[in-house]
Formats: structure tokens, C-alpha cells, sequence
């Protein structure tokens, strides 16, 4: 732990650069990274800053799964930049798998970053820093070869949360066809079970009552003689832990021995992101996947004769290239047999160095936002007929803060349903019992 004192002493020695602000963009594994980052600059005298404008570092974390967050990411890019050419003094700094894939294209594109940094370099995040203000130089740093070390937490970094997240595993080996998260994250690294630990029990000091474990392939968590099955069962007996999850899964690595964690972890939550990506077995082959819609379907049925009551979702992608009406058809059709809580559902879209890249019978444009939409209406009456089934019914929810709107509370179920509810007596971090009274597609009013 850095205490207070050891970060004065630090902030005494930083000359002319202290604040910074950081923006996240995609997924929960940048979310977590971008926390690490806030932590190791804060442990060195940094100082979080809401407003990019007056801030002396502004770091950027990008996606680049698919084109939307790339483009995102390009156009908060060009807002920094405009900062940046009033104020030639701060630093502009870009990580994440975006930085990771245009290494320095992004410099040549924008001479103006001073750091193009990639996931598996933040453990060395301060030293680039370090020479960029000493010696004003550009930094490429796209190393895939090292885990990134995590950094000591800082003391109640996460005080006022009740959720939170640790990595148990880095990367992936699997090569989709359509992907590029084995390029950008390079190959799978499991955590020691003792970080994965003590980060846990840091989280549950600081007051955060529901983990979420992260990787990009959970399921494939592997250590000497431990499996996901034996971390996760490790982790769920942390004094203190109220929930536990874990995200996101491949369907070939869900065993028996996992969906038995289902019914035996008691504070194991009932839901499970499952991605299926396609419904029919030419696509799905073509996609590198190594699952058949029946196996899948049969994934299903076994985890729902362990716990009857779990939460499905899932990611899933239209407009693949060579994706028949056919196949599609096939897609909605194994939307309405599985009946998903609800599903992420994307545009496939053109990622450069991935097979499917250079494949032929691209879908165009025009007709990806039609099955889009087709798929979207078909899941959202199936998510509000699932959550109207739960009108009438008593639910636990853990207490997360104040709705939106103010005035009610909000929390999560178990089985990760958003419900608002009013309780004059409640506290933050209570898990409270209430009766639905009505039922919408985001959220349940109890
Ligand atoms: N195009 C569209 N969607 C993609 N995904 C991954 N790669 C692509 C791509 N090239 C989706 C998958 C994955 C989710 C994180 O993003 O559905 O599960
Ligand atoms: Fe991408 Fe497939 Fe790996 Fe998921 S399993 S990160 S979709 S390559």
C-alpha cells in the first residue's frame, strides 16, 4: 500500500506535470486497465482530473474490436488533439488495443501523440512517461511479450463502489477468423492465484461486494494444477465477497466441472454471457469457432437443468462474409429456441490481418443494418417477455446507488437484471428483497 505521506513526499518531487484524466473506451478488461493506470500515476504523486482541458496528461484507452469503437476512439482523438495544439505542453498519450494495431501508423498519423502504449505495456507506463517529459521524445511501445504487472493498489482507490473487476487471465489463443483480439492481446497468460487473491481481498477493503473475473477467455484459466473451475471456487470463499462472476466464456471450454460451479458456489451469480456468434454451423465454421449450433444447444440445456433460474446472454454478429438469408435464418432461429435475457449484437465489420479480411461475399452495408434491425426487434420482445415473467416476484437486489432519475434506488439481481425500487431504509451495499411491480426492457421497478 502507498500511503498518504509516500505520495506527498512524491508529489514533491514531480516538477511541472500533475494531473491527468483518462478516457475508456470499449470493454470491461479497458475499464479495469484504465483503473490500474489511475492508480500507478496517483501512487506517483498524480493527481485525477474531470475536465481534459486542464489536465497535464491525457491518456486515451481505445478499442479495436470492431469499426464503431474505433471510430469513436479516432474522433475523441481529434478533440484531444485540438487541446493539445492549444496546449503543446501537456501529454497526449493513446493505449489500448487501438494503439496496440496502428503502432506507429498513429504517429505518422498524428505527430502530435507523444505515446502510442498497447495492453501488455502498462506496467511500464511511468518509465515511458518518464522520458517523454525528460527527454520530450515519442514513445511506440507495443510489446506483447510480458503479462501486465498490476500495480499496488493505492489506499481506498475503490472506496464508494460495490462492484468491481480482477483479470485472472490475459489474451487469447483461440483465432476466430473474424477477431482481433489474439493480435492486439496477444496469447493467453493465466494470473497467479495468489495476485488474483489479494487483489480480490484489496477490493473487499475498500467496500466492493460484487467481482466480476475478467479475461478474454475466462474459461481457459490455467496455473500448475488449477483450473477456472478451482480459482473460481478459490475466489467465491473470500470473506466478505457477496457475489461473484466472470466474463467472457468460449462455449468449447465450458465443462461439466464448470456448470456444476452453478449449483454448488452460493454466492456465484446466475447468469452466464455464453457468445454464440452465429446460428448456423457453415458460418460458424467459417468463423473458426469449433462448436456446432447443437453443441451449443446442448450447453443450454445442461446449464439449465443445473440452475433453472440462470441468465443467458451473448454476443452475436450479422452480415459475416458469405452469411446466406439462410444463415441468418438460422441465427433467428437460435435466438427464439435458447430465448437469451438479452444478447450484444454487432455488424460484422472488416478487421485488417484477420482471415476473415481477406474473404470473399462481403455483405453490404445495407443489408447488415437490415438483418441488424430484424435480429434486434426479435431479441428485444424476448427480453421484455422474460422480464415480464417476473412481474409479481420477490428478487434480491444488491444496492449500487441512486437510479438515474434520482429519488429511487438501483441495484442488480443475481442474475444481473437492473432493478430500481424505493426503500426509505436501504444502505449502499445491502442486499434487499423487493417485489417487481413492472417490468420494461432495460430495467424492473420494484
Ligand atoms: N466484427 C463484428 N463484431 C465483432 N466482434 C469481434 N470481432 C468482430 C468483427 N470483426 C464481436 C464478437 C465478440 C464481441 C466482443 O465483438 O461478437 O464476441
Ligand atoms: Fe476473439 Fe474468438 Fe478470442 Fe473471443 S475467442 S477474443 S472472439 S478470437
Amino acid at each position: 500500500m502507498v500511503n498518504v505521506f509516500e505520495s506527498l513526499i512524491k508529489l514533491e518531487n514531480i516538477n511541472m506535470y500533475h494531473t491527468f484524466y483518462i478516457k475508456t473506451m470499449g470493454c470491461q478488461m479497458n475499464e479495469y486497465d484504465s483503473d490500474h493506470l489511475a492508480m500507478l500515476l496517483i501512487n506517483n504523486g498524480w493527481i485525477p482530473e474531470d475536465n481534459p482541458e486542464k489536465a497535464d496528461l491525457i491518456l486515451i484507452n481505445t478499442c479495436a474490436v470492431r469499426a464503431k469503437p474505433e471510430q469513436k476512439a479516432a474522433s475523441f482523438l481529434g478533440r484531444m488533439l485540438a487541446i493539445k495544439r492549444k496546449n503543446p505542453e501537456i501529454i497526449l498519450a493513446v493505449s489500448g488495443c487501438m494503439a496496440q494495431n496502428e503502432g506507429v501508423n498513429f504517429i505518422k498519423r498524428f505527430p502530435q501523440l507523444d505515446l502510442v502504449m498497447g495492453p501488455r505495456e502498462i506496467g511500464r507506463f511511468l518509465s515511458h512517461l518518464q522520458q517523454i517529459r525528460t527527454q520530450r521524445k515519442r514513445i511506440i511501445a507495443t510489446d506483447l511479450q510480458f503479462p501486465p504487472p498490476r500495480p499496488e493498489p493505492c489506499d481506498g482507490f475503490f472506496e464508494g463502489r460495490i462492484t468491481g473487476f480482477v483479470s485472472i487471465m490475459e489474451g487469447c489463443n483461440n483465432f476466430c477468423s473474424y477477431c482481433i483480439v489474439p493480435f492486439v492481446r496477444g496469447r493467453e497468460i493465466s494470473r497467479p492465484p495468489g495476485d488474483i487473491i489479494a487483489e480480490v481481498q484489496n477490493l473487499i477493503s475498500d467496500g466492493v461486494k460484487d467481482i466480476t473475473l475478467l479475461g478474454q477467455n475466462v474459461m481457459s484459466y490455467s496455473w500448475e494444477n488449477r483450473d477456472f473451475a478451482s480459482i473460481l471456487r478459490e475466489v467465491s470463499q473470500t470473506e466478505g465477497l457477496m457475489r461473484v462472476r466472470f466474463t467472457t466464456s468460449h462455449p468449447k471450454d465450458l465443462s461439466d466441472k464448470v456448470i456444476q460451479c452453478f449449483k454448488d458456489i452460493d454466492n456465484l451469480c446466475h447468469h452466464l454471457h455464453l457468445p454464440f456468434q452465429a446460428g448456423s454451423n457453415a458460418v460458424l465454421k467459417k468463423m473458426k469457432r469449433g462448436y456446432t449450433r447443437e453443441q451449443y444447444l446442448e450447453l443450454i440445456t445442461r446449464l439449465r437443468e443445473v440452475q433453472p433460474d440462470i441468465a443467458l446472454t451473448s454476443d452475436v454478429m450479422v452480415g459475416f462474409p458469405g452469411e446466406s438469408e439462410k444463415d441468418f435464418e438460422m441465427t433467428l432461429d437460435m435466438i427464439r429456441q435458447v430465448q437469451f435475457d438479452n444478447l450484444f449484437s454487432f455488424k460484422y465489420s472488416d478487421r485488417k490481418g484477420t482471415i476473415a479480411y481477406k474473404m470473399n461475399e462481403k455483405i453490404e452495408e445495407t443489408e447488415k443494418t437490415r438483418r441488424l434491425k430484424v435480429l434486434q426487434d426479435l431479441q428485444k420482445k424476448i427480453t421484455l417477455k422474460k422480464n415480464t415473467l417476473l412481474k409479481g416476484v420477490d428478487i434480491e437486489v444488491l444496492v449500487e446507488g441512486q437510479s438515474k432519475k434520482g429519488r429511487q434506488m438501483t441495484g442488480r439481481s443475481c442474475t444481473n437484471k437492473i432493478v430500481n425500487f424505493t426503500d426509505e431504509n436501504c444502505k449502499i451495499g445491502d442486499i434487499v428483497k423487493v417485489k417487481i411491480k413492472e417490468c420494461f426492457f432495460n430495467s424492473l421497478r420494484a
